[in-house]
């Protein structure tokens, strides 16, 4: 599941001034932590605080490459890519202490690039410690020019910004940044300041034909990039970035999914001793992993609560009941709650108000069953990286955001619950790899994103029982279909809505008037946009066919060719 809330502008202050209907967004963080987002609301309002950064990197050989975030939209993206390296990376803000970076053993800080200009009042620089480490610099964009101001050289400002496709050529001195990177590459450029001389000592190791510095380091291995190495626009850029981190920084590249896990096993036990957890399961892939590391590392000592609210797939309930109790063995507490769900969304139509209704909710089933368990110590929650990294710069929690839309109730004051939290450092790519170690099944871990609300919002209008079944139908021939054609992982999401349409076919000898349904496909890296699936037509062609003759109810079948924006992926 992704979490999904209405937008509103961060900051206290102005999250309570209501968003005029035009303002209002939907916005979708990443992770299938909905559903763990309700249990944390529910645990501030109980008066508990979420934990703290907690150890979960791994010990042993432990290195480090820290990312110094100058705020760029990429530098996620550039741990992402160190990680890839197999090397453990952390994205840190500039005014973050020495103490709390020295414990990872950096082996090399990398300054990201960022929208500023060093000629701003209060531009962010890089912290004098850095420096003092003498261990490597990798600067980027933003933080090439930081280098190259704070070390003496000089940056103009940009009359016009250079943005887009340069081709780099490699000149000047040879340095091992570039090892195994052609004479000529292709390199993405977005900047608007640049370099007009270099700092004393530094020399160039590559030009483009607008940048005579687009590559330039010294012999104390301070390197600076005008170009962004992480985006796929720079089909080289991860060959230089594993060139900064092995040949330059000296890394062993121990950051393996099967250490991850050897590690995260003992810690856990370690926090946990003899203590209860309890987890909530969604049948999604963050919720699956934790569920099951926390179940590998301590046994029965861990209680999933697997709340079926009636708006799941066909042979979801099945298939996650099965996955976790008869092929992992885990201790599972199964709520059929469809029923309550279905009283309460009676003659509810709008689609924000089905959304509370199914959070509220969440939270009273699972309250209920938790009291049942007795006294539990921990509950466990599928929070990753991204999320840390935006409570953490923000200020503001996806729990925050959600609260202001979902005005859920609180579980019991008594229920003074620690947070376990074993994915907290991880990526949704890094997720799903440890997801497959464990032994999960390749359909759960790359399952596509699912709301947590559920097909509520894939019908339009009132839901009901019938409603409910009819979709389910439907969905299910899409899913068939689009899996069968091996399209499934290519797309973001792939599904069917009953609209609230009917209208006039003809079968045999009569006259029908049945449901519209409509099918969307798209493409997204990360459902901020996204773009309508050109699928092909016999695949289109198979799925209304089978629509139409498996679900009585229907009788007409239209694709959606509209991207995000102006459409949302989802229909309500
Ligand atoms: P939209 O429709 O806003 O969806 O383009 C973006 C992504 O968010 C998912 N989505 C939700 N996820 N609860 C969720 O957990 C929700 O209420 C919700 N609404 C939308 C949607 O499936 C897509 O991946």
């Amino acid at each position: 599941m992704v979490i999904y809330f209405q937008y509103m502008a961060k900051g206290k202050a102005k999250a309570k001034s209501k968003p005029s209907p035009k303002a209002s967004r939907r916005v979708a963080t990443s992770g299938d932590i909905e559903v763990s987002t309700y249990l944390e609301i529910a645990k501030e309002i109980s008066g508990e605080q979420p934990a703290a950064a907690k150890e979960a990197v791994p010990s042993g050989e432990r290195e480090a490459i820290i990312v110094i975030d100058f705020g760029s939209q990429y530098s996620l993206l550039i741990a992402r890519r160190v990680r890839e390296c197999q090397v453990y990376c952390e994205l840190v803000s500039a005014d973050t202490p020495w103490e709390k970076i020295a414990p990872l053993n950096p082996k090399g800080f990398i300054l990201s690039g960022g929208p500023g200009s060093v000629y701003q009042d209060n531009a962010p620089m890089t912290p004098a410690y850095i420096y003092e480490s003498r261990l490597p610099v990798l600067g980027i964009c933003y933080g090439m020019q930081v280098i190259t101001h704070q070390m003496g050289g000089q940056v103009a400002p940009g009359a016009k910004r250079e943005y887009g496709h340069a081709l780099l050529h490699l000149g000047g001195v040879e340095s091992p940044l570039f090892t195994n990177v052609p004479q000529s590459t292709p390199v993405w450029m977005s900047h608007g300041d640049k370099i007009e001389a270099m700092p004393p000592d530094f020399n160039v190791l590559a030009y483009t034909d607008n940048s005579p510095f687009a590559a330039i380091g010294n012999d104390k291995n301070i390197f600076g990039l005008q170009f962004h190495p992480e985006v796929v626009h720079t089909p080289e850029g991860k060959t230089i970035l594993k060139n900064f981190v092995y040949r330059i920084c000296g890394c062993q590249g121990n950051w393996t999914m099967g250490n991850f896990i050897t590690d995260s096993l003992a810690k856990i036990q370690q926090e946990v001793g003899k203590g209860k957890v309890i987890s909530a399961l969604s049948g999604g892939v963050d919720s699956a992993v934790v569920s099951t590391v926390i179940h590998r590392a301590i046994g029965d000592q861990i209680t999933c609560i697997f709340v079926n609210h009636g708006m799941l797939r066909r042979e979801e309930v099945e298939r996650t009941f099965n996955t976790f109790r008869l092929n992992m063995g885990m201790n599972i507490v199964y709520v059929d709650a469809s029923e309550r769900f279905l009283e309460r969304l009676k003659g509810v139509t709008d689609p924000e108000t089905k959304r509370k209704i199914i959070g509220e909710e969440f939270i009273n089933v699972f309250e209920d069953e938790a009291k049942k368990i007795g006294k539990v110590n921990f509950l466990a929650q599928g929070t990753l990286y991204p999320d840390v990294i935006e409570s953490a710069s923000s200020g503001s929690t996806a729990a925050a955001k959600i609260k202001s839309h979902h005005n859920v109730g609180g579980l019991p004051s008594r229920m003074t619950l620690k947070l376990l939290e074993p994915l907290r450092y991880l990526f949704k790519d890094e997720v799903r790899q440890v997801g497959l170690e464990l032994g999960l099944p390749e359909e759960m871990v790359w399952r596509q994103p699912f709301p947590g609300p559920g097909l509520s919002i894939r019908i339009i209008g009132e839901v009901t029982k019938e409603k409910l079944e009819i979709l389910r139908a439907a969905d299910w021939v899409v899913m068939n279909e689009i899996k069968k054609a091996k399209l499934y992982r290519q797309l973001w999401q792939s599904f069917a809505i009953l609209t609230d349409v009917h209208s006039v076919g003809v079968m045999g000898d009569y006259r029908t008037y049945g449901y519209l349904v409509a099918v969307r496909a798209v493409t997204s890296d990360d459902a901020m946009t996204a773009d309508w699936s050109r699928l092909p037509y016999d695949v289109l062609a198979r799925i209304s066919n089978r629509i139409v003759n498996e679900v009585p109810e229907v009788n007409r079948v239209v694709y959606d060719i509209t991207s995000k924006p102006p459409s949302t992926i989802e229909w309500e």
